[in-house]
């Protein structure tokens, strides 16, 4: 999606976010969807305003962010849930290790919701990943948001509804009133900047259908059990389109087609130049899985290696 859009390249857009009833609205294929994964990050540090930057400099239809919740309830955009990995917190604040989680191996562990968000600015996002981004800052959603819209497309995922479900905080009513407050929901917004939400947890899915039923909502998986003509006809019924993982669908092509009758869109993840599998280039990698496969959108960490086809 290259902005401003034409009036087919939006309906052709709309369709791919909303499956089969826009599908059927189509005298053509819709164009297959490029998603930055937490921005451009091949190339900047994830989830940093250069990152996103880059993404729309390279043209993505849409830019990812995570989300995160602070310990003062703000949106901000973090993929793990905590912050020792992509950031210098054990650095600044040694003793705010969590007493209650630790990571794998028993790690000590940084949850980003036991910090406010003007303590998480204080951070840098940008040194882990290259010298040359030290003092990147970890943005908040409305700051992605800022700018992305107008640009390319949102595509929200809520990361760990539980985590944050068992401290009291519902996630799901934190990003829906967010939506909400920037009229991220309504159909003039949406026409110029298309929305897609995502999660792992189901749940999450099933109340994005019905806090915010006019926008696409995809189910993200990683289990096999989840490419299965039965189950992707009960996903049909509160998501959108549905997002396996890039092995399930490799080894289980045809649910591309169940899912497509089923009336959802399929979304694979993560291609990326470092994690290729059995392809010479990201790029072959992509194109096979868009056009002999025939998914709808990738997510990569690797937009300008994008395989766009006329
Ligand atoms: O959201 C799609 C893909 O990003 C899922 O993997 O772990 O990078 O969020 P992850
Ligand atoms: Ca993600």
């Amino acid at each position: 999606m290259h902005m401003p859009h034409s009036f087919p390249a939006c309906l052709a857009l709309a369709a791919v976010a909303l499956g089969s009833a826009g599908a059927a609205a189509q005298t053509s294929s819709p164009a297959k969807q490029l998603i930055a994964h937490r921005g451009a990050s091949g190339y900047a540090p994830e989830h940093t305003i250069q990152a996103y930057q880059l993404a729309l400099d390279q043209r993505a239809d849409f830019v990812e962010p995570d989300l995160a919740i602070t310990k003062d309830g703000v949106l901000i955009c973090l993929h793990d849930d905590s912050l020792e990995r992509t950031t210098n917190v054990e650095e600044l604040f040694p003793d705010r290790y969590s007493r209650e989680s630790a990571g794998r191996d028993g790690a000590k562990e940084w949850l980003a919701n036991d910090f406010t968000l003007a303590e998480i600015k204080r951070l840098d996002a940008g040194s882990w990943f290259n010298p040359r981004f030290a003092g990147a800052r970890v943005p908040t959603f409305e700051e992605m948001v800022a700018l992305v819209r107008g640009k390319a497309g949102l595509y929200p995922e809520l990361k760990s509804p539980p985590l944050y479900t068992a401290r009291g905080v519902d996630m799901v009513k934190v990003f829906v009133d967010a939506v909400k407050k920037h009229g991220l929901d309504k159909p003039e917004s949406l026409e110029t900047t298309p929305m897609i939400v995502q999660s792992f947890d189901e749940g999450a899915v099933r109340r994005a259908a019905a806090d915010l039923p006019g926008v696409a909502r995809v189910f993200l998986t990683s289990s096999d059990a989840d490419v299965s003509e039965a189950r992707l006809k009960e996903l049909a019924r509160f998501a959108t389109g549905v997002a396996p993982e890039k092995r399930v669908i490799e080894r289980h092509p045809g649910m591309v087609g169940h899912a497509h009758t089923a009336g959802l869109t399929v979304t694979s993840w993560t291609f990326r130049a470092d994690d290729k599998f059995a392809f010479p280039s990201v790029r072959d990698e992509m194109a096979h899985f868009l056009y002999s496969l025939g998914i709808d959108a990738i997510f990569t960490n690797n937009p300008d290696q994008f395989p766009r086809r006329p």
